[in-house]
């Protein structure tokens, strides 16, 4: 049987999510949702990445473990995808355990194959890609090529995959399946690339502990991103006995397997990834799909770079569907294109409060002021039936190609032919001469409904709470269409229609950017404001014991840019803290200094060094710099903070 598998990247959890990460989530949401629409078995994966020396990093920075930093950003994620009505069928982290039996069973089924030996290893180092680069392929200052950021030039001894071994059957695979890389272009340069020659790639790390262990090498965890791409498999239950879906989704001849992702991370899903499963002698995906960025200020939004978008306040005031569709209408997908609130209100207006909902309360609104309902027959005979005929092969074939810019296209064609057809037929003329009763304005006004509830569907994928509310408006269940839906013919007769609000009231542009900047100024913390439900009662707040302390010690950990050793005074206690404020604070700034700390933290150890507490700071701006908490200097070491 025909099945259709669809994969996000997975995210790190070293920051929250941003527009970027909505993005690629929102295109395999509209892609899986037109595929079932169309009836076909689908599975769609989305999840987060969870290791690796960043999110080690992360986590230290702010003093908590690795797994509680997790914890908190994908409980962000789950947020968002219920705001946005994300429809992943799973949510895979790399922390499970289901994930690590995966990851051995692949790394298992690649040493049977011989590709794994042990070598020095040497390079210069980017430690946001989580990858080594040549010196040719940096500037002259040795920086990163995706962030722009410092290089470091590491040496260890690892674990290497032979992955030189598969630049020529990866480019016979690239020559045999010219659709494994979309789109097309990127296919050339990911070629190119293979042909320069490839290098092993070493896949273990000794310096990171925050990994999954390296399956016969002691003190060795699996390199981050063969750890992290392995979740496209082993979220199917590969290497579990329960692989029901790994058999029907990934390993089957007449499974459709796609990875949606963004270019940053080509080189790694199709030539590492498939090179790995080649190894394992696994089927390797269909096509690696891989779209542009959003760019604000002609750069990449990223948490690096920190021009960040995140859509609260847009989403706030128009609603998750406004959004979603400004993200697919936008964006020609493959290429690069600008986020921008001007951009947003210009299509706001345009295409949904004027095009759709215009045309949507307008048809509305004649049926049933004429009938107090849907009109009593069908018409199946009039221009919209082409219209929609042309529309719905149109629109399909874009949706297959994923041009969805080129769909939504389609879809306005059906709406602009069924506001002419409104025009031109002029029922309001119709009902004054003929009456309610006339058999030519109950037809006139099927033929509107029928075409307008047909674009209600194709555009299900793409805006599921405005099609929802469509099909309430003309007397149906407010409910996702399925494939028998897409058919010229199902409006309901007779129907009673309720009368609901406008579908996209009319932005006032100056007045949001008013409200918005003023927003923005009054906030004390740009941090999001927690919903209601996270309200805790007293005794929750008086299990964390604050004291105050003195610093007696401070020194910078060695290697380490953000980590501070503490040594306090906490009223005649003394204890260590590592504290994430290094980048931020000298030593000779701290020793003497009145601060905060939590004094009943379980300890943890950051980068080897054990920590007892932690203390208290604002986190200030988009990177969420440490601004510590001020004591006046006369308070007692140890006083109760409550
Ligand atoms: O790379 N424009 O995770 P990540 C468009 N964990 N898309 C963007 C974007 C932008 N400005 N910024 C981010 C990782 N994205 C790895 C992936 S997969 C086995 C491991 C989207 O949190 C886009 O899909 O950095 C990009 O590829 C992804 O987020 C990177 O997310
Ligand atoms: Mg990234």
């Amino acid at each position: 049987m025909k099945t259709f598998y669809a994969t996000t990247p997975i995210y790190y959890v070293n920051d929250l999510p941003h527009i970027g990460h909505i993005y690629t989530t929102v295109v395999t949401d509209v892609v899986t949702r037109f595929r079932r629409l169309s009836g076909e078995p689908t599975r769609f994966l989305t999840g987060t990445d969870e290791h690796g020396q960043n999110i080690e990093k992360a986590a230290a920075a702010q003093g908590i473990p690795p797994l509680a930093l997790a914890d908190r950003v994908v409980e962000r994620y789950h947020q968002l995808y219920r705001t946005f009505e994300i429809r992943n069928d799973d949510f895979i982290r790399t922390t499970e355990a289901r994930h690590r039996r995966g990851v051995e069973a692949l790394i298992a089924r690649i040493a049977a194959a011989g590709d794994f030996y042990t070598a020095k290893h040497e390079g210069w180092y980017c430690s946001s890609c989580e990858a080594f680069y040549t010196e040719k392929e940096l500037d002259p200052e040795k920086r990163c090529p995706v962030h722009a950021t410092a290089t470091a030039w590491e040496s260890e001894e690892n674990v290497f995959f032979r992955l030189s071994k598969y630049a020529g059957p990866l480019l016979e695979h690239y020559e045999r399946h010219p659709e494994f890389v979309r789109p097309e272009s990127r296919l050339a340069e990911v070629a190119s690339f293979v042909r320069g020659g490839l290098n092993d790639l070493s896949v273990s790390r000794s310096k990171v502990r925050w990994g999954i262990p390296f399956p016969g090498h002691p003190g060795h965890v699996v390199y981050v991103w063969l750890d992290a791409l392995a979740n496209y498999i082993t979220a199917l239950g590969f290497g579990s006995p329960e692989d029901r879906f790994y058999r029907e989704f990934w390993d089957h001849p007449e499974a459709e397997r796609v990875h949606f992702i963004g270019k940053d991370i080509l080189r790694f899903h199709a030539v590492y990834w498939p090179a790995f499963l080649l190894s394992a002698g696994l089927p390797l995906p269909t096509t690696v799909w891989a779209h542009g960025w959003w760019l604000r200020d002609a750069k990449k939004v990223s948490k690096s770079v920190g021009n960040v978008v995140r859509p609260d306040a847009l989403v706030a005031e128009f609603g998750p569907d406004a959004f979603r569709y400004f993200l697919m209408r936008e964006m020609a997908f493959g290429q690069d294109a600008s986020f921008s609130d001007e951009a947003f209100l210009t299509r706001y207006n345009a295409d949904l409060a004027n095009d759709l909902g215009n045309t949507v309360s307008r048809v509305a609104a004649l049926c049933r002021q004429s009938f107090g309902g849907t009109p009593r027959e069908v018409c199946t005979d009039n221009e919209i039936v082409g219209a929609f005929g042309d529309a719905e092969a149109e629109w399909r074939a874009a949706m297959t190609a994923c041009q969805f810019a080129r769909a939504l296209e389609a879809v306005w064609r059906l709406l602009t032919a069924v506001n002419g057809y409104v025009v031109a037929k002029e029922p309001w003329k119709i009902r004054k001469q003929e009456g309610a009763d006339s058999a030519r304005l109950h037809r006139v006004l099927s033929a509107s409904a029928e075409g307008v509830r047909l674009a209600a569907v194709m555009l299900s994928p793409f805006v599921p709470f405005t099609s929802r509310r469509i099909f309430e408006t003309f007397g149906m269940m407010a409910a996702d269409p399925t494939a028998s839906d897409l058919a010229w013919g199902r409006l309901p007769v007779s129907a009673p229609m309720p009368e609901l609000p406008a579908l996209f009231p009319r932005a006032d542009a100056a007045a949001y950017f008013q409200k918005e900047t003023a927003m923005t100024e009054s906030a004390a913390s740009p941090a999001p404001a927690a919903p209601e439900d996270d309200r805790i009662a007293i005794e929750d707040f008086q299990r964390v014991r604050l004291r105050t302390a003195k610093v007696l010690v401070a020194e910078r950990v060695p290697k380490s840019n953000k980590l501070m050793r503490l040594e306090v005074d906490l009223g005649g206690e003394r204890r260590q803290i590592v504290a994430g404020i290094a980048a931020q604070y000298a030593p000779e700034q701290l020793v003497g200094r009145n601060v905060v700390v939590v004094a009943n933290l379980k300890p943890a150890k950051l980068m080897g060094v054990e920590s007892n507490g932690m203390v208290l700071a604002a986190s200030v701006g988009e990177a969420g710099a440490p601004v510590l908490l001020d004591v006046p200097a006369d308070v007692p070491p140890g006083s109760k903070v409550k």
